[in-house]
């Protein structure tokens, strides 16, 4: 399997990265072909998102680097920490900028239609917060149906895990400890 993690966190020294290595070394030992795309360090940076129109942005050379990587995956795994109730804004315009219209979706009689066909899709996300309170609140399943329904069906794709790990900001025993959790 061809899979492409995409990591969204300025720091390497962070869990999001922990969590990357992990997935890393087990793609690699299970065979699979992995590339990276480090959001902050990549080369490639993206300005913030704009267009003078929306339903025909111009190709960059940025988003044909990303959008070539992202054909290629037959499996893209998301990998950031839980910010303000949603993905880290480097995340949220890479994914304006490149899951585009006639590249992830088009219209067909005024109807969406996912052009990713094909493609699964793994998040992996941390909060601060313990998971019991965003369970008891429903935050966590507001951030699995938004990222499942807006953006990973709407582009024709398939969830198969969302995983979301609390109480990240207590103590490094409890980092091991979810480290431990956290599987391919
Ligand atoms: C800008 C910012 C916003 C954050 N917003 C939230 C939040 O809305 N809810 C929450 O539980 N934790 C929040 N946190 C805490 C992070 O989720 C936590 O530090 C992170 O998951 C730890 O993993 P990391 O080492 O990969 O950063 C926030 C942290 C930062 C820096």
């Amino acid at each position: 399997m061809n899979l492409l993690i995409i990591v969204a966190h300025p720091k390497t020294e962070s869990f999001s990265f922990a969590m990357t290595q992990k997935i890393l070394s087990q793609a690699e030992e299970r065979g699979d072909t992995v590339n990276v795309i480090d959001l902050y360090r990549d080369e490639n940076q993206l300005p913030f998102f704009v267009f003078d129109d929306a339903n025909d942005v111009p190709i960059r050379k940025e988003t044909k680097y990303f959008q070539e990587k992202i054909s290629k995956a037959d499996q893209l795994i998301f990998v950031f920490p839980y910010w303000w109730g949603g993905m880290p804004s480097i995340l949220k315009n890479f994914i304006e900028w490149n899951f585009s219209k006639g590249f992830a979706f088009k219209y067909v009689n005024s109807k969406p239609k996912g052009l990713l066909v094909g493609k699964s899709v793994k998040v992996y996300t941390t909060t601060g917060a313990p998971s019991i309170i965003y369970k008891i609140t429903g935050a966590n399943r507001r951030i699995r149906k938004t990222f499942q329904q807006q953006i990973v069906n709407f582009c024709g794709m398939k969830l198969t895990s969302f995983n979301i790990y609390g109480g990240m900001d207590k103590s490094s025993t409890n980092t091991e400890f979810i480290l431990n959790k956290v599987t391919l």
